[in-house]
């Protein structure tokens, strides 16, 4: 792999540093990229589902995960992981990438992780394949492909140091700081770099010079490298040998910082846990002076530096080998951006005709488009389009549960509401509000409880005896008039659609085995309507491919409830459409059918 990044990598982002991320997408939108570099957040302790980031003026949402796994099987092409994990979690973060493998790139920015811990984990990255930058880094930049974090700082300052598109340069750095001030001399005294990694100041990094520099010896980009090495470490020597050899042959100019040290008695560690010199020949001096021997360029101090690179890229430009770049356009982030109170993920009334999940409404509306109501309902509910099988569950299921006469209790008060003079909405809702755990509402409990049970193993005396515990009559069990003796043809007719229709029916199945158990203790303790229609979800969501975190989260906000809140609107309107037209009086409970008992109330 000559080039560590292109412009259509994408990382898996480990910590929500929402500054840093933000500072990744302002330089993707700037540089022009199609996507986000940043696909997905690992977000351990957030409940939220995604973060909002700006994209130019707009924004976009990038979704968190509880773990990288998570996040790596929803984006497989992510391959880069930049784990901004705290010193104490970055070892584990790392070894569980690497054990999942899928990465090419791990950037680990911690400083501190135990030496033991860390050479370990480079070996085993090594071992992989695995290109570690860091520990104790900002990380690294393809200009013009992509930027890990707060490297280069601002976009302004990106800009004024040419980080925004490639030059010449392969630039290698122990020092995160000192990689923003090289970016800029070498913006200053020639055309910018083609790629730079600063690899981190702690004793044991991942990826050392020797590495960055062979695989920016293969990249065409690289014309030139520049070396920034320190006191401490022999890393340097086998760049010397590599020029020795002839492994590397572009012109490396290098330098090693920490040539003060020799003016104290004893050993000093400036900075950076590696930044020591244990030997002679770990010293800055020792490693400036054999490199210059190998024939690399070095200057005299690190403030002829710049001169050097200037030098060494006039040569280089005079003989061909690096020509002029032309500056690309650069997309500006506007000063002002104003981030959005509302997200809609589900429809769009922005253009010339609104849509349903990317349907243009006249493409679902008329019988000529082959959608129906349960596929307007799978789009706008699930943004998904079902197959026809599902589809016409959905329907059978509205049309199941539209009406059971004017006694059940949301009828009751629609009717009571529109007779006391109410509005067709205000009678809706009043019978709306009825649907509950007892009436209509035990949906979204069926299909938790059961599945639950269903997924522990329990046998039904066993669930029965956890759901006593709990207090709690079992949803989906049980019916005011409806019995083994005067069976629901309801439900006989939701299990003969599904019979025929899906591919199977295994938490129906299970739900059966249960009923036997309480049927057996009391007639009426069958499996009712709600219960077959939440239970029957969970199979079709199953069969359709859903994951069971997927269906929780359907179960949680309620999606199976609303399918008898939906099709029972259409009764109950129907009940209150009836009243109107009737021209019903005002109702009043009959004082015969109230038992009054009422005692004075006594004084205190
Ligand atoms: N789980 C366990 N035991 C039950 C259940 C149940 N779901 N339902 C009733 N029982 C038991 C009661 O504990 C009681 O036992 P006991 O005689 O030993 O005290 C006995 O059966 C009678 O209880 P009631 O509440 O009087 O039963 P009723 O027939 O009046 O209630 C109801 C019907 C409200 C539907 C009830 O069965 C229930 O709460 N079921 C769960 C909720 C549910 O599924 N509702 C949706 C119904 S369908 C629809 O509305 C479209
Ligand atoms: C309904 O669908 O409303 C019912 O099953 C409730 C009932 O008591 O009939």
């Amino acid at each position: 792999m000559a080039q560590l990044f292109t412009k259509d990598t994408q990382a898996i982002f480990w910590n929500n540093n929402a500054s840093a991320i933000q500072r990744m997408l302002d330089y993707d939108y700037t540089i022009g990229r199609e996507t986000p570099s940043v696909a997905a957040i690992v977000a351990p302790t957030s409940s939220s589902k995604f973060e909002k980031f700006f994209w130019g003026a707009d924004e976009i949402m990038i979704p968190l995960y509880k773990n990288t796994t998570e996040a790596k099987s929803d984006f497989p092409n992510a391959d880069v992981l930049l784990n901004f994990a705290s010193f104490r979690t970055a070892y584990d973060v790392t070894m569980e990438a690497l054990n999942l493998g899928g990465f090419k790139t791990i950037m680990i920015t911690a400083e501190g992780i135990p030496e033991r811990l860390a050479r370990g984990m480079n070996a085993k990255a090594r071992e992989l394949g695995v290109t570690v930058i860091g520990p104790a880094t900002v990380g690294g930049i393809v200009p013009g492909a992509f930027k890990i974090a707060n490297v280069g700082g601002t976009i302004e300052n990106i800009i004024n140091s040419k980080l925004h598109r490639a030059g010449s340069c392969g630039l290698v750095t122990r020092s995160g700081g000192l990689f923003n001030e090289l970016c800029n001399i070498i913006s200053i005294n020639a055309d910018g770099i083609a790629e730079g990694v600063a690899i981190g100041g702690d004793r044991f990094v991942g990826s050392v010079f020797i590495d960055n520099l062979l695989r920016m010896q293969d990249n065409p980009e690289v014309k030139y490298m520049l070396l920034l090495g320190e006191v401490g470490g022999v890393e340097e020597y086998k760049v010397i040998d590599a020029v020795k050899t002839g492994k590397i042959t572009k012109p490396i100019i290098a330098w090693c910082i920490g040539t003060i040290a020799k003016y104290y008695d004893s050993g000093v560690q400036f900075g950076h846990a590696g930044a020591s010199a244990n030997a002679e020949r770990e010293t800055a001096a020792a490693k400036n002076e054999a490199m210059a021997q190998a024939g690399i360029y070095v200057p005299k101090s690190f403030n002829d530096l710049p001169k050097l690179i200037a030098e060494v890229y006039g040569k280089l430009k005079a003989d061909g080998v690096i020509t002029e770049i032309v500056e690309p356009q650069v997309r500006e982030i506007p000063k002002v951006r104003k981030s959005k109170n509302f997200v809609c993920t589900i429809s769009d009334d922005r253009g010339e005709e609104a849509t349903y999940c990317g349907y243009p409404i006249s493409s679902v509306a008329t019988p000529d488009t082959g959608f129906t109501i349960g596929d307007v309902m799978s789009i706008l509910w699930f943004k998904k389009r079902y197959p026809r099988w599902a589809v016409d569950f959905l329907e059978t299921v509205l049309k199941t549960v539209a009406d059971h006469g004017p006694a059940v209790s949301g009828a009751h008060n629609a009717k009571v509401t529109a007779r006391a003079g109410k509005d067709v909405i205000s009678s809706l809702i009043s019978g709306l509000l009825t649907i509950g755990p007892r009436f209509g509402g035990a949906i979204d409990g069926a299909a938790k409880y059961f599945k639950y049970a269903n997924d522990c193993n329990m046998t039904p005396a066993e669930f029965l005896s956890y759901m006593k515990k709990q207090g709690i009559a079992i949803p989906g069990i049980g019916h005011r008039i409806k019995s083994v003796r005067n069976p629901d043809l309801r439900v006989s007719g939701l299990k003969k659609f599904a019979a025929e229709n899906f591919p199977s029916t295994p938490l129906l199945d299970y739900a059966l085995t249960v009923e036997e158990l309480t049927t057996s203790k009391k007639d009426n303790l069958i499996l009712n309507v709600d219960g077959t229609i939440g239970i029957l979800m969970v199979d079709m969501w199953r069969a359709l491919g859903y994951s069971d975190e997927e269906i929780d989260v359907f179960i949680d906000a309620g999606a199976l409830n609303a399918f008898f809140i939906l099709g029972r609107s259409i009764g109950f309107i129907g009940h209150i459409l009836d009243e109107k037209r009737l021209a019903m009086p005002m109702y009043r409970h009959p004082w015969d059918d109230i038992l009054y008992d009422i005692q004075t109330a006594p004084e205190i």
